[in-house]
């Protein structure tokens, strides 16, 4: 069995890490093919180094383009990659655009794909992940869940009950496995008490209106506890662009994943618009805010600690201050968001 690998932005070497570790240790042969979607030194070589992933066997080094030139170029370049090696089986991850683009490419070549997060959905197709999401999962042949609305979800689009398994969530793999060495970073010189923000969809930075509106309601409460806030290149290119002020935000550059998780551990709230984060601090136990209308992963909401705060500013001030004054959102950890999800997907495609 020769298991294939497509990774191409900062999440997916996070889902991927702990999965070719499982299946190194059973001992199936693998390939590992970056498409280069994420390209910088900080959104990508520093999490091969920290999270231990083995230099890819392929780098397809496609860069940033509009969706539909970054889609292309990585079909493009991955056919052939496929042709020579001819894997018995792709694993791709998540919900971005390499995601969808492998996942395309092996279905017509006729080799088989499995989805590692399958059956997420948020309903709402405006956002690319979800086009991205409902494609791959379409074109999949295994499709690993992460928790059982995404199985409801699948059954419902009529995929076959066989074809579908429970394995739990590979991000949490990967949060548990450095979670220690997270906690015994020093403080660093950051504050006790602070938020920790991360933006980068395009329906909250790429319009000035509501980046404007997002930060103001950050700024608001920058006087009761620091804002700490590492910002995606796209973010920051709009921040420039628009000529926004936001001196009493901390902006960061992208942060290394330990370093990133050891201030989401400490974090008296986080303010997202990112997929994992909402899973991670559901994980960790902190409070987040998302801001977003929706999410494809609701159980952050029903069990863990996440509220939807939409693009409401006065609902985001109003969350906030809720935290500030210790009123909270408690929640628990959702099942099989063990650390080992890995293994059992390891599992399964050994006995495939
Ligand atoms: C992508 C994913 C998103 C994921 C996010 C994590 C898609 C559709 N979106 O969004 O689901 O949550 O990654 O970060 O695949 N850029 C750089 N350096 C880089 C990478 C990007 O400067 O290393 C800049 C470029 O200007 C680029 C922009 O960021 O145009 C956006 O990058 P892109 O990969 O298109 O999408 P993300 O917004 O990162």
């Amino acid at each position: 069995m020769h298991i294939l690998h497509v990774v191409g932005a900062r999440p997916n070497f996070v889902k991927a890490a702990p999965v070719l570790r499982a299946i190194r240790q059973v001992g199936l042969r693998q390939t590992l093919v970056h498409t280069g979607q994420h390209y910088d030194r900080n959104m990508s070589d520093v999490f091969f180094s920290e999270l231990e992933i083995p230099e890819p066997d392929f780098n397809l080094e496609v860069g940033s383009g509009s969706h539909a030139l970054q889609t292309a170029e990585i079909m493009r370049r991955f056919e052939p990659v496929v042709l020579e090696r001819r894997p018995d089986i792709v694993l791709v991850y998540g919900d971005v655009n390499s995601t969808v683009a492998a996942a395309l490419v092996c279905a017509k070549l006729l080799v088989p794909v499995a989805h590692v997060e399958a059956g997420l959905r948020s309903f709402d197709r405006t956002m690319p992940e979800e086009v991205n999401r409902v494609v791959t999962d379409r074109l999949s042949d295994l499709l690993f869940t992460p928790s059982e609305d995404g199985d409801a979800n699948l059954l419902k689009e009529g995929v076959a009950r066989e074809r579908i398994h429970l394995v739990g969530n590979v991000m949490i793999d990967t949060l548990v496995r450095r979670l220690p060495a997270a906690r015994s970073l020093p403080r660093n010189g950051f504050p006790d008490r602070f938020a920790l923000v991360t933006l980068h969809r395009p329906s909250n930075v790429d319009d000035n209106g509501s980046l404007q509106r997002i930060l103001d309601s950050l700024i608001e409460v920058s006087g009761e506890l620091d804002i700490l806030f590492p910002v995606h290149p796209r973010t920051r290119q709009r921040i420039a662009e628009f000529g926004i002020d936001a001196k009493k935000l901390h902006l960061l550059e992208p942060i290394p994943y330990i370093e990133f998780l050891s201030l989401q551990s400490r974090a008296a709230v986080v303010i997202t618009d990112s997929g994992g984060i909402q899973e991670e601090t559901t994980y960790l136990g902190v409070p987040c805010l998302t801001v977003r209308p929706n999410t494809e992963r609701p159980i952050t909401v029903t069990m863990g600690t996440n509220i939807l705060v939409g693009e409401d500013k006065d609902r985001l001030s109003g969350e906030l201050k809720n935290v500030l004054a210790g009123r909270a959102k408690k929640g628990v950890v959702p099942p099989l968001w063990d650390g080992h999800a890995g293994e059992r997907i390891a599992d399964i495609l050994q006995h495939a």
